[in-house]
């Protein structure tokens, strides 16, 4: 989810304008799967670098995602929607861990659709934790690496999207996105409706996966 910033920026608004509007485009996102057969969303809140972002916008963000948790939870567990957390959240504040943890078990039952939330999550950090623990474990192999990343038990990655323009992953989904369509849009995060992800899984389904065949 990119583009926050550029957003508000645009409209001469604050930053946190931006990561507001983009509460509203998650919000709008989630409701819209209902239906539409998809498993598991998964989106990047934050990453570890992100900690690197000025104190105030970091509260704006932590602020941001306890009112979405206060707002939103009884709609998305009565929507069968399962919440998912991927990276360490236990590095934000107590409130916000009790309310994340809080959410986690509340809907851990659910099985309509998987919403996972990468929050101070980098990919490759999850890659080496992961490779040490199968290393522990024994044998390091491709299959026992993937059995400890924090995504080990969400289904395969089938499409990543990314807003705004970039074309980076910036350490999101790098070992899961190794047989993922790629999509790449200018559409900032704010903008992005459920007729835009209509768009990118339309575009996903036109394009022949091979992996690595012929
Ligand atoms: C993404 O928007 C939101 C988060 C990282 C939480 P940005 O804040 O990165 O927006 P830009 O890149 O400045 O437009
Ligand atoms: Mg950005």
């Amino acid at each position: 989810m990119d583009g926050n910033g550029r957003w508000a920026k645009k409209r001469l608004l604050p930053r946190a304008m931006g990561h507001k509007k983009g509460v509203e485009a998650v919000r709008n996102l989630v409701r819209s799967l209902r239906g539409t057969g998809i498993e598991a969303l998964t989106l990047y809140a934050f990453s570890t670098e992100n900690w690197g972002r000025p104190a105030d916008e970091i509260a704006d963000l932590t602020a941001l995602m306890k009112h979405f948790i206060r707002s939103d939870l009884d709609e998305i567990a009565e929507a069968g929607v399962r919440l998912n957390i991927i990276g360490d959240h236990s590095a934000f504040d107590e409130e916000a861990v009790a309310l994340i943890e809080g959410a986690i078990a509340r809907t851990a039952d659910n099985r309509e659709v998987v919403l996972t939330i990468a929050l101070n999550y980098g990919s490759q950090a999850e890659i080496v934790r992961a490779a040490r623990a199968a290393a522990a474990e024994g044998e390091v192999t491709e299959e026992a690496i993937a059995r400890h990343l924090d995504t080990a038990d969400l289904p395969p990655l089938d499409l990543l999207i990314r807003t705004s323009g970039e074309l980076r992953l910036s350490n999101f989904l790098l070992w899961q996105a190794a047989y993922a369509e790629l999509y790449f849009t200018d559409v900032l995060w704010p903008d992005f409706k459920p007729e835009h992800l209509r768009q990118a899984i339309e575009h996903f389904s036109g394009r022949e996966r091979r992996y690595g065949g012929r």
